[in-house]
């Protein structure tokens, strides 16, 4: 590893849109479930849900639709639009795993360093499973673990711990505008996976794993820590 590695030894990753495309499975779920409101619910909009919570993105396309519901009415749609997400991930196989997703962390695992999933979802667990990802990660914390939704940024903050390591010693992998901004009040290095352009909060943005070499990545995030 480079000399950065003495000071970078954790990565902590998004789950959703970042190792594996489940993005695409809670949009047809939520699409359906918007479908029976009446809401308007095109695909550009669903970005607007990555890193929510299941009962944050409800709420999100009810202000969008202009409906109001009790808390015993969202509870039980969020619950029916689970169901229907748990149905289209049930089959998920290993293949959905993101190109160039293993070798990364084959890499960074070989290299010494230390591993995190952090994501929003309560179904992390199920999608590790399913795509048997769980040996990969040094600690996994899903959507049960924090409290406090993201920019806040307590669920990297618990990750960092977990791992027993700083903020400043790890790169927050995220592919959401959300998810950056809570990486960079964190105090964390951030990698944005997608366009520069959506993700002005990050350090580097690469569009995603295929080809990407740990050395390259830690030789920008230092050039940038130096530069920043
Ligand atoms: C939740 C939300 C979904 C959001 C995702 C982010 O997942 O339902 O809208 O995009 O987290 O990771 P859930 O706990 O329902 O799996």
């Amino acid at each position: 590893m480079t000399d950065l590695s003495e000071k970078i030894k954790g990565f902590v990753f998004n789950l959703d849109g970042v190792i594996v495309d489940t993005a695409k499975y809670h949009y047809i779920a939520w699409r359906r479930l918007a479908d029976e409101m009446g809401v308007d619910f095109p695909p550009e909009q669903h970005d607007k849900l990555r890193s929510l919570s299941r009962m944050e993105s409800l709420e999100k396309i009810l202000e969008w639709g202009g409906l109001y519901m009790t808390e015993a009415e969202k509870l039980h749609w969020a619950d029916v639009k689970n169901n229907w997400y748990q149905g289209l991930i049930a089959n998920m196989k290993p293949e959905e795993v993101l190109p160039g997703v293993l070798p990364f962390l084959d890499e960074v695992r070989n290299s010494g360093g230390r591993t995190a999933l952090s994501s929003a979802s309560r179904n992390a667990w199920a999608v590790l499973k399913s795509t048997r990802l769980e040996s990969y990660f040094d600690v996994v914390l899903d959507g049960s673990a924090a409290r406090k939704a993201k920019p806040h940024p307590e669920c990297f903050l618990l990750a960092a711990a977990s791992l027993q390591l700083a903020p400043a010693e790890c790169i927050v992998f995220d592919d959401a505008v959300l998810g950056v901004r809570a990486a960079r009040i964190g105090g964390f290095h951030i990698v944005g996976i997608g366009k520069p352009e959506h993700l002005p909060d990050a350090e580097l943005v690469i569009p995603g794993f295929t080809d990407c070499r740990l050395s390259d990545i830690l030789e920008s995030v230092e050039k940038m820590a130096t530069v920043g």
